[in-house]
């Protein structure tokens, strides 16, 4: 089975035009999709990881006139695989989006893009004047542009936004699949999702399977970043060893002192024990990690995992919607306490009580994903706490990890 399936033809200079899409997938209709999907095993790639079929069910057993929203909003910034997909295969995006929203009873799909995402907005304007001008679509197909943010992609706070409100996320009732974009049944779908459903359409499930596991099939995308010699975005298969994902970037550019997986909301991996991996959710739980969006880091020894680790904690404190106590307090003096440490004024038992407090206690998981992020910086950066209390850093290096504009 050949890989890469989402990139297959993708030009690193201009987009896939319609016809070249037309020509190596063909044309696809949305009759058993919903089934298709359930039977294929895909789930989302937006760092959740719901099957997608159940998502599809839900939203068309609600029987209204429905929504979809392609979620390409891709608030992680260290993540750039969904742009790099829609500026490469727009019509692969633009093909699931239509097909999920035949299949579950809608008959407008809105993809949406963080307000500084210009180039790929104007790839996707020139990709849907391509398709009017074909009448491809049975659904309109709409662009919209919500405010940039880490929380910003969260599903109700895009629906929000959607709506004309603030991005804020939500934690009453009703949820999107019921009453989402002007208070019609909406199904979110990361945009990554809708590729592979695109191409599930058309392929059937047995085809998807192929590759991956029973449990996990497919393939994803994975963005490489850090100490490798080709950072970027590749397609591997689910089950691929980390070894060889990083193998196929060209190999590491300096000794890795830990592996970031799953972005921020993710968790370092001592590299010893990264490097045992395998690009599988059932593997990296036992390692207390997750593929999230599937953002893989890799930290060279001349950096510090805690002034790394202390950066992030403060841009996903600044990233707070704002309005849970927990939240905003809590990430604050997290962030805070990270920095004192980094800089050898303090050492962690605070730190671990406060991390223990902020879970579970916000409206959205942005809490969650901040603890779960920094106690593992705590776990793995071990040695280098005691350095610090010490007055000593080893890693003087600069930080590589972005927080984003
Ligand atoms: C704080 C936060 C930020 C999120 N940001 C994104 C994002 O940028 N893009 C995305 O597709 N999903 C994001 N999600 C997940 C969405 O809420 C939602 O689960 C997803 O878009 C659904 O699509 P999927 O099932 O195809 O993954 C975020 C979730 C949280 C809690
Ligand atoms: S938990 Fe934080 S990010 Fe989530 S809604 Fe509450 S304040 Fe906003």
């Amino acid at each position: 089975v050949t890989l890469p399936r989402l990139l297959a033809g993708a030009h690193s200079r201009r987009p896939v035009s319609l016809a070249e899409h037309v020509q190596r997938h063909g044309r696809a209709d949305a009759r058993s999709l919903v089934e298709l999907v359930s039977a294929s095993g895909l789930r989302g790639r937006g760092g959740g990881g719901f099957p997608t079929g159940e998502k599809l069910k839900a939203v068309r057993d609600q029987g209204g006139r429905a929504v979809v929203v392609a979620n390409g909003t891709e608030g992680e910034p260290a993540s750039g695989k969904d742009k790099a997909l829609l500026r490469s295969v727009p019509h692969l995006v633009l093909d699931g989006a239509a097909l999920a929203a035949e299949a579950v009873g809608a008959d407008e799909a809105i993809v949406a893009l963080g307000a500084d995402a210009r180039r790929e907005l104007r790839v996707l304007d020139e990709a849907l004047a391509e398709r009017r001008a074909h009448r491809v679509d049975g659904v309109a197909i709409r662009l919209a542009r919500v405010p940039n943010g880490f929380v910003c992609g969260e599903e109700t706070a895009l629906v929000s936004s959607l709506n004309g409100k603030p991005p804020k996320p939500t934690t009453t009732p009703p949820r999107p699949f019921e009453r989402g974009v002007g208070g019609r049944p909406t199904l979110v779908q990361n945009v990554e999702t809708l590729a592979h459903l695109a191409l599930v359409a058309r392929h059937g499930p047995e085809w998807f399977r192929a590759v991956g596991t029973r449990a996990e099939p497919g393939s994803i995308l994975v963005t490489l970043g850090g100490a490798v010699a080709r950072p970027g975005v590749l397609e591997a298969a689910l089950g691929t060893p980390l070894r060889a994902v990083v193998a196929a970037s060209g190999g590491t550019t300096a000794p890795v002192r830990a592996y970031l997986v799953g972005g921020y909301f993710g968790t370092w991996v001592a590299a010893d024990d990264a490097e045992r991996l395998r690009l599988l959710d059932a593997d990296l739980a036992a390692a207390g990690a997750a593929l999230g969006a599937g953002t893989i880091v890799a930290l060279p020894q001349s950096s510090c995992g805690l002034v790394e680790t202390a950066r992030v904690a403060r841009y996903l404190a600044d990233s707070s919607a704002g309005q849970c106590g927990p939240c905003v307090h809590g990430l604050g003096a997290i962030a805070g306490a990270l920095e004192r440490i980094a800089r050898g004024k303090e050492s962690s038992p605070r730190l671990v009580r406060w991390l223990e407090q902020v879970r579970g206690r916000g409206a959205c998981r942005h809490p969650d994903g901040a603890s779960r992020f920094v106690s593992s910086a705590l776990t793995v950066f071990a040695a280098e706490l005691e350095n610090h209390a010490r007055g000593r850093c080893t890693g003087g290096g600069r930080p590589i990890l972005p927080v984003a504009a």
